[in-house]
């Protein structure tokens, strides 16, 4: 991580999206309301703790921005809007954080979005985003009112990378939920373990140690690993937050990626 994570007030809100929250792949064609987009605009420049990471919002785009995975399969369809998350070149972790309070903050609108950094036209992509030197496309989400039932393709897809599922908590935070961790550390270990990643790899691990919750190494060199890091650090600090702890981020000495320490 090379740009700090500084302390910004978080929406209580988007903890409760966490749990309700899945991508979607399939919207029902209709454009993002009025009222949802003004929402999400006002989101877009009230949240900028790092004010080198934005958000693009594209109004009346088709779904041409996307690819499937191999073909069509895997492809997002009927949505006429995306985010365009930009960072500077080496900041996916900011990205990552920035990119994840905003689809929290759609579904607590009731907007659909699915994180996309591999299946997109990056030329198109870039075509409709105006880049300043230096500054890259992180990732991009659809955003829209999905389809109530996902078609087979979908469907299929989500059982081959086990979306629904998640790594159990003594695998990704061994000791947390005993009595050596504080209920803010097991609270922001779970609200992490529920992050989306890349493929849902779930790389990050975590230990609670000196008084804050260390997150160490990844597993393996999955390359949305960065992303998924911001990702993972937004939803531990939600969890931190619930359970009545408010964490800062502070950097961590490598292996180790980043501690959150609780202040005040
Ligand atoms: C950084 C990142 C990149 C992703 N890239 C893609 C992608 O290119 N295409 C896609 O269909 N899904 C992509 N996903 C979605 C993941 O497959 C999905 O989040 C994961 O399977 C967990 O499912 P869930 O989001 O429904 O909880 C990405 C997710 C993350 C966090």
């Amino acid at each position: 991580m090379l740009l700090p994570i500084p302390p910004v007030p978080l929406d209580p809100a988007w903890y409760d999206a966490i749990r309700v929250r899945t991508s979607k792949r399939n919207f029902d064609c209709r454009a993002v309301s009025p009222e949802d987009a003004a929402a999400l605009d006002s989101f877009i420049e009230r949240f900028r703790p790092i004010p080198q990471v934005r958000i693009e919002l594209v109004q009346n785009r088709g779904d041409d921005l996307f690819t499937g995975y191999v073909g069509s399969y895997g492809k997002i369809r009927g949505s006429r809007t995306a985010a365009v998350f930009v960072a500077p070149e080496g900041e996916e972790v900011a990205a990552g954080y920035v990119g994840e309070a905003f689809v929290l903050e759609a579904q607590r609108l009731g907007l659909g979005t699915c994180w996309v950094a591999g299946s997109y036209d990056r030329k198109r992509a870039a075509s409709i985003t105006a880049l300043a030197p230096g500054e890259r496309i992180a990732s991009l989400t659809p955003v829209g009112y999905a389809v109530e039932r996902a078609p087979a393709d979908e469907r299929l897809m989500r059982k081959v990378v086990r979306a629904d599922a998640r790594k159990p908590l003594s695998e990704l935070a061994p000791g947390a939920g005993s009595d050596a961790w504080p209920l803010w550390a097991t609270e922001a270990a779970e609200a992490a373990r529920w992050a989306p990643t890349g493929g849902n790899g779930q790389p990050q691990r975590l230990r609670f140690e000196d008084g804050a919750l260390v997150v160490g190494s990844t597993t393996r060199k999955y390359w949305t690993a960065p992303i998924d890091l911001g990702i993972v650090m937004l939803h531990a600090e939600l969890g931190a937050l619930h359970a009545g702890v408010r964490g800062e981020w502070e950097p961590a000495e490598a292996p180790d990626t980043a501690r959150l320490v609780p202040k005040g």
